[in-house]
């Protein structure tokens, strides 16, 4: 009888400790997980932060009456760069005027675009854009004159674009890459340029199939 009741403390005891150490050892397993996954995590998120850089397209591009295409209500830039994004998911960001002093038609923007290149003008534009996590920009606009449109120095200026990857584009009616790709690695020494692309703007309006094969190649010639 004796043993018996010994027998059943010693029972009751050991259930005690059994049940008070499972929760126990619970929460410290759960603690554990939490010590072992927190630093886990944040691994994860720091390597989501390495390869999450995303991609940007920057341009700059007019509507109303243009070289070979009549009165158009999309610009041949604006259609490029769509086709840009469309193809690697990147990020859009209009370059307008602040003021948008620019004519309808096209011989008077002709006439106010060669007095901003004469006078080395930095016309502003609207807002801004955190680029710190863009690490690959195209960056395209309509020749003008032979050079990138004046407001487009502004956005080179504006911005650190130290340390990036620069891929410039343009659409034109003639004369093609028009060295953009040197004159933008002069204005940002500091950043890689990479091989640019030039479009005709009729075929940018008028021959959307054939640019579009134009633009995912040379995309996918770049590596993105
Ligand atoms: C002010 C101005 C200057 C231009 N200068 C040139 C030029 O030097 N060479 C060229 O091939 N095309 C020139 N063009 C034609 C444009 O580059 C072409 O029409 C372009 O596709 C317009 O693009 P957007 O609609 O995106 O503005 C000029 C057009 C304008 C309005």
């Amino acid at each position: 009888m004796k043993y018996k009741r010994i027998l059943l403390s010693l029972l009751v005891i050991f259930m005690f400790m059994t049940i008070s150490g499972c929760s126990g050892n619970k929460a410290e397993t759960t603690q554990d997980i939490q010590k072992e996954t927190g630093p886990a995590e944040e691994t994860v998120s720091e390597t989501q932060e390495q390869t999450d850089k995303k991609i940007l397209v920057v341009f700059f591009s007019r509507t109303g009456e243009q070289y070979n295409v009549g009165v158009i209500d999309k610009g041949n830039t604006a259609i490029v760069a769509e086709m840009i994004s469309e193809k690697t998911g990147a990020d859009l960001f209009e370059i307008l005027p602040e003021t948008d002093y620019y004519p309808y038609t096209y011989s008077e923007l002709t006439d106010v675009a060669k007095k901003e290149q004469n006078e080395n003008a930095r016309p502003a534009y609207q807002g801004s854009i955190d680029l710190s996590d863009h690490d690959v920009i195209f960056i395209g606009a309509p020749v003008w004159w032979g050079d990138w449109p004046m407001i487009m120095y502004t956005f080179f200026e504006n911005n650190d674009l130290s340390g990036k990857t620069l891929i410039p584009f343009n659409t034109h009616e003639g004369s093609g890459l028009s060295g953009f790709d040197k004159k933008l690695q002069a204005a940002c020494k500091d950043s890689d340029v990479l091989e640019g692309l030039a479009i005709r703007g009729k075929d940018a309006q008028n021959d959307q199939d054939s640019v579009r094969s134009k633009v995912d190649a040379w995309i996918e010639k770049l590596g993105y």
